[in-house]
C-alpha cells in the first residue's frame, strides 16, 4: 500500500530564523501523528537549521528547486549533492517555476534524474492553466508533461518518485478542483500515464498528490479518492493548524 504523505511548499515564505520557530512549534504533534509521512520544503536559507530542528522526527525537509548540474559556472544556482545532506525530497517543475522562471519539460526531465542519482526523492509537479482546463485539454497536456517529464527514467526509479497534481487555477486562489475532479486527473490522466509507461505493478506504486488550495477542512475528502495518496500544500503549510491538516488526512 502506498502510505499516504503530505508536504508543505513554503514557497517565498518565513527566513531561517521563523522557519524554525514553527517547526519547533508543530514538530512534536506532527511526530506523534501516525500512517502518514510528513515533509516541510522551506526557502533554501532555512534548510539547515529546520534539518537540524526536525533531527530524530518524522517530519522531513525538502528543497523547492535545485538545478540539473553538479558543479560548475551556475552563478545563483544549488546542485543536488548540495541538498542531500540535509534534504530527502525535492520538488521539481513546480508550475511558478514554469511560469516565472523557464522550466520546461526537458529541464523537469534533467532535475529528475539528477535528484535520483544523488539520492533525493523527486516530487514532480504537473498540471493545467484555467485556459487549458476551459478548453479541454487538460487530458493531453497533464499527460504529456508526465511523458516528457519520465522520459528515459526506469520503472524501478519512477517506483520511488512523487508527483503532484496541481491545476494552476487552483493554486492559491480559494478554489479548489472538487475531490471528484481531482480524482478524475489524478487517476485517469496522472496514473493511467504512468501505467501506459510502466505498467499496472509500478504505476500502482507511484504516490501522486494533488496540491492547490488544500486546507483542514477538505483534505480527509481529497484524501478518499482512491487515487490520491496524499498532498502539496502551500499557503495552509504556512499556520499551526497544518497539525490540523496532517491529523484530517489519515
Ligand atoms: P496553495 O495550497 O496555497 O493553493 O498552494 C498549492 C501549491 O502550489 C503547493 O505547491
Amino acid at each position: 500500500m502506498r502510505t499516504p504523505f503530505i508536504a508543505g511548499n513554503w514557497k517565498m515564505n518565513k527566513t531561517a530564523d521563523e522557519a524554525v520557530a514553527f517547526v519547533n512549534q508543530v514538530k512534536d504533534a506532527l511526530n506523534a501523528i501516525e500512517g502518514v509521512d510528513i515533509a516541510f520544503c522551506p526557502p533554501f536559507m532555512a534548510i539547515p537549521a529546520m534539518a537540524a530542528a526536525l533531527k530524530g522526527t518524522k517530519v522531513g525537509v525538502g528543497a523547492q528547486n535545485m538545478y540539473f548540474e553538479a558543479s560548475g559556472a551556475y552563478t545563483g544556482e544549488v546542485a543536488a549533492n548540495m541538498l542531500t545532506p540535509f534534504c530527502k525530497y525535492v520538488i521539481i517543475g513546480h508550475s511558478e517555476r514554469r511560469q516565472y522562471f523557464g522550466e520546461t519539460d526537458e529541464t523537469v526531465n534533467k532535475k529528475i534524474n539528477a535528484a535520483l542519482a544523488s539520492g533525493l526523492i523527486p516530487i514532480v509537479c504537473c498540471g493545467e492553466s484555467l485556459q487549458q482546463n476551459q478548453a479541454g485539454v487538460t487530458h493531453d497536456f497533464v499527460s504529456g508533461q508526465i511523458r516528457n517529464g519520465f522520459a528515459g527514467i526506469s520503472a524501478e526509479e519512477a517506483a520511488g518518485i512523487v508527483v503532484a497534481y496541481e491545476p494552476i487555477w487552483a493554486i492559491g486562489t480559494g478554489l479548489t478542483a472538487t475531490a471528484e475532479q481531482a480524482q478524475a486527473i489524478i487517476g485517469g490522466t496522472v496514473r493511467a500515464t504512468l501505467t501506459e509507461l510502466y505498467g499496472d505493478e509500478t504505476a500502482q506504486q507511484i504516490r501522486i498528490q494533488y496540491g492547490g488550495s488544500v486546507k483542514p477542512s477538505n483534505v480527509a475528502e481529497i484524501m478518499a479518492q482512491p487515487d490520491i495518496d496524499g498532498a502539496l500544500v502551500g499557503g495552509a503549510s504556512l499556520k499551526p493548524d497544518f497539525v490540523e491538516l496532517v491529523k484530517n488526512s489519515v
